[in-house]
């Protein structure tokens, strides 16, 4: 998830920490300027505005050059560095990284183990698997390289390599981690609602849990899952409090970036807006085709206004 995206999720609410998206290490020790690009946060002594913590996210199978990459990371401020061993992309595999590395566990601890040993003690190296490449046989193997080299914390995406992102998430599987160290498990996938998070913590026994395509879906969902939690009930963000999101939406990533850049990022929000709110697939289709930031603009701030008359 993007810097933009991560201020406004929780701005609204909801969330203990944030995970950049992956840094790629493949051949040398990044320069401050790509960490700073991935995690402005570092500026804001890797935090967001409403003060949560952002961990940068590395993805590289060379233990030497993780670590070194990790101390650069720590240096400029990271509160803490997450390991990606789950990535599918076809790219980061072929340059043996991501969900690549759950074929050879012993990599996997080999990373983990170096990136930790090079890292700070007060700063958490976490990890994010899926349960295996082609299927789940290695899973147990992953699972016990990763806690044996001494990370803080373990988030499992419940599904192979293979299985992508097609649903279900399988839950069950992550009760069969044998964890002595009584380290975290982080139970990922297919969350989306406030009963998809009970259910998956009664199937998997976790008791902690990544938000990832849901939260972008549905921006206070993981408000609504603590008010839930709490027996309180919350009333779902409105359109209208969504349309403000989407002109601040725009009006961050301009600052950020050429304005020319803003246009797309909308589109595709709106794409993932339109499982939660049917509102989203019309105003998508009114924009679809505006190539300019000042048109995109003023479409934005007149669905806002549509909905505030
Ligand atoms: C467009 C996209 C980009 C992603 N980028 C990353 C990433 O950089 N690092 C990561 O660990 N996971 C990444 N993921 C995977 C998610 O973090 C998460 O594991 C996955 O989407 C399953 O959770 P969900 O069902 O809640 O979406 C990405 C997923 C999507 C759809």
């Amino acid at each position: 998830m993007e810097s933009v995206m991560r201020d406004i999720l929780t701005r609204v609410g909801g969330y203990e920490r944030c995970v950049t998206e992956f840094v790629r290490v493949s051949s040398t020790v990044l320069p401050p300027k790509v960490y700073y690009r991935l995690c402005p946060e570092l500026r804001n002594e890797g935090r967001t505005q409403a003060g949560t913590p952002v961990y940068v996210q590395l993805l590289g199978s060379d233990p030497e050059l993780m670590a070194a990459n990790a101390r650069v990371a720590a240096q400029l401020g990271a509160p803490g560095i997450d390991l990606n061993f789950g990535c599918p992309a076809k790219t980061v595999n072929k340059s043996r990284g991501g969900a690549t590395l759950l074929r050879t566990p012993a990599v996997i601890y080999d990373v983990c183990k170096a990136v930790r040993d090079a890292t700070p003690p007060d700063i958490p190296v976490t990890a994010k698997v899926r349960l295996g490449f082609d299927d789940d046989g290695q899973f147990e193997d992953i699972t016990h390289n990763a806690f044996a080299s001494g990370i803080t914390e373990l988030t499992v995406h419940a599904r192979t390599k293979v299985q992508a992102y097609r649903p279900p998430a399988h839950w069950s599987t992550l009760r069969s981690i044998h964890n002595s160290r009584g380290i975290p498990v982080i139970a990922n996938g297919e969350i989306w609602t406030p009963s998809d998070l009970l259910q998956c913590r009664k199937v998997s026994g976790c008791n902690a849990f990544m938000l990832a395509r849901g939260a972008v879906c549905r921006p206070d969902l993981a408000r609504a899952i603590l008010a839930h939690d709490q027996g309180q009930r919350v009333d779902p963000m409105t359109w209208e409090e969504i349309t403000e999101l989407l002109v601040h939406f725009f009006d961050a990533n301009s600052a950020l970036y050429e304005r020319k850049f803003a246009i797309n990022p909308v589109k595709q929000w709106l794409v993932y807006l339109q499982h939660a709110y049917p509102q989203a697939a019309a105003l998508f289709a009114q924009i679809k085709r505006i190539r300019d930031p000042d048109p995109m603009r003023a479409a934005l701030i007149g669905a806002n206004q549509s909905v505030a008359a």
